[in-house]
């Protein structure tokens, strides 16, 4: 059996956004192991013109820049001379919503590209020619959609099979079942008169995911409703 491998290629006009978080924690040691690799592409570099601008005034008029297809394509186009791509995605507010189930499907890809918009967005055209999936982090507007692709490419990257071990395993997440997770404790058993559950100190392992299970379902029914009733 070979080892899953997703590579994500991102498009901005803002490449050093991603310096931080893409080289911390878990991305960093996903990326070092060999599970994924990120490559982030600077738009500036893909413009014909002599300022190495990406974006113009929109037509009809208003307020706020567009982002041009030129740039876009061109840098699209040398991406898929390289590899075949399973999804285009462009970050945008009014994408579909991102929910667990949505990274679950994404997280078996293989190569993906992530445009992030950024001004007004992105002409019209790219959407309708190039784009095959949109997609929003939440109902609000960020001032770009590079924390959106931060956040779905560390949605997916932590599904690869790999790259978590067995302690933070994804299996036990919140949403996987369509359940919120149960709580956890730590040393010591007494804090301040603050105790732990009783029965996490019992060594009963059945007894424990029955005690775990009956949480989420509380935690699930008082916080998430809508997650049991969905489907
Ligand atoms: N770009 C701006 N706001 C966004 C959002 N909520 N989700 C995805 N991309 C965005």
């Amino acid at each position: 059996m070979s080892i899953q491998h997703m590579r994500i290629d991102i498009i901005t006009c803002l490449p050093e956004l991603f310096d931080g978080p893409m080289n911390q924690s878990i991305l960093k040691r996903a990326v070092q192991k060999g599970h994924v690799e990120i490559e982030i592409h600077n738009l500036r570099n893909y413009s014909t013109n002599k300022h190495k601008t990406v974006d113009d005034y929109a037509y009809g008029g208003g307020a706020g820049m567009v982002l041009m297809i030129e740039p876009i394509d061109r840098c699209i186009t040398q991406l898929k001379e390289k590899r075949k791509y399973d999804e285009l995605i462009y970050m945008t507010p009014d994408g579909a919503r991102l929910d667990q189930r949505i990274c679950n499907q994404l997280s078996v890809k293989q190569n993906l590209i992530l445009l992030c918009g950024h001004y007004k967005g992105v002409d019209e055209r790219i959407r309708k020619h190039l784009i095959t999936k949109e997609i929003s982090i939440g109902d609000y507007v960020l001032s770009g959609g590079e924390l959106a692709a931060m956040v779905l490419a560390d949605s997916l990257i932590r599904l690869v099979p790999g790259v978590l071990n067995d302690e933070t395993s994804a299996l036990t997440d919140s949403f996987q079942d369509d359940l919120l997770a149960p709580p956890v404790y730590t040393r010591p058993e007494e804090y301040k008169g603050w105790k732990v559950p009783e029965v996490l100190l019992s060594g009963h392992e059945e007894k424990i995911n029955n005690w775990r299970h009956e949480q989420s379902v509380e935690r699930t029914k008082q916080r998430r409703p809508d997650l049991l009733n969905d489907g």
